[in-house]
């Protein structure tokens, strides 16, 4: 008997530190959600005991913040070019409905990434970018080493703007990450690609078939060690 799995023709979707990149943006996300919303209203203080109290989560919170946005800056010049609208991603959106129906005959061929992938990586570099801005500007002891270099400090004024501007942005970063993550596990496959680094051939002809083309001519693809009868 051979396992069912090794019988797809595999193709290789992410490197191993294109995984590892995405996958400290992945905890990194988390850490801060919990230790971010521990912060945001008293209700939700007892969430700050996972970091061992307040006084920790004071300090872990900004550094976590900058961890995030260094490491989504990495995944943003991986992912860049292949995240660029097109043409496609136009008559893809317009037949939204056979997508949610999974009428696949009815969509264009797709690149490595479809409309739906572009928005989340184009909207959560703008939401990353706004609250690393608005997050330094709230952050007490990093401003002050700030102060001390430039001599320039946010008024009160301008810090309660970022506040806002601030839990605005992480509001919506979380709802665009339950979507992306909602998305991964709905179409069948996806996960793979980030877990083990390629995804079967028939998950790529799919739903990325302009980009398996590409791969295939490149001759990027691991063929099944079928055992012979
Ligand atoms: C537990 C949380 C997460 C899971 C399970 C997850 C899962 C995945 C999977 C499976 C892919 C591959 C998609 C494909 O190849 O088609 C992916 C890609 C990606 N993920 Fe995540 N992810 C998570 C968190 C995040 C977070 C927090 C961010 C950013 C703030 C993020 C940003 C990205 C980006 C930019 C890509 C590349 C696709 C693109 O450019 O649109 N992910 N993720």
């Amino acid at each position: 008997m051979t396992d069912g799995r090794k019988q797809h023709i595999r193709v290789p979707r992410y490197s191993g530190s294109a995984r590892i990149n995405h996958w400290i943006v992945a905890i990194t996300f988390v850490l801060l959600l919990l230790s971010g919303l521990s912060l945001f209203v008293p209700a939700l203080f007892p969430l700050s005991a996972l970091f061992g109290g307040g006084r920790v989560v004071r300090w872990l919170h900004p550094m976590l913040g900058l961890i995030l946005a260094v490491a989504f800056l990495g995944l943003f010049f991986r992912f860049f070019w292949q995240n660029l609208p097109e043409f496609t991603d136009l008559v893809w959106l317009r037949r939204i409905k056979h997508v949610l129906a999974a009428e696949d005959q009815y969509l264009p061929e797709i690149g490595k990434y479809n409309p739906g992938q572009k928005f989340v990586f184009w909207s959560q570099f703008v939401l990353v970018g706004t609250l690393f801005i608005t997050g330094v500007g709230l952050w007490e002891q990093g401003l002050g080493y700030v102060r001390d270099w430039t001599g320039i400090y946010p008024t009160i004024e301008v810090k309660r703007l970022a506040a806002v501007i601030h839990a605005v942005a992480a509001v919506l970063a979380i709802a665009i990450w339950i979507i992306h993550v909602y998305a991964a596990i709905w179409v069948r496959g996806t996960l793979s690609g980030m877990t083990r680094g390629s995804v079967t051939g028939g998950y790529g002809w799919r739903h990325h078939r302009k980009w398996l083309r590409r791969e295939v001519a490149k001759g990027e693809i691991e063929r099944p060690k079928v055992a012979a009868n």
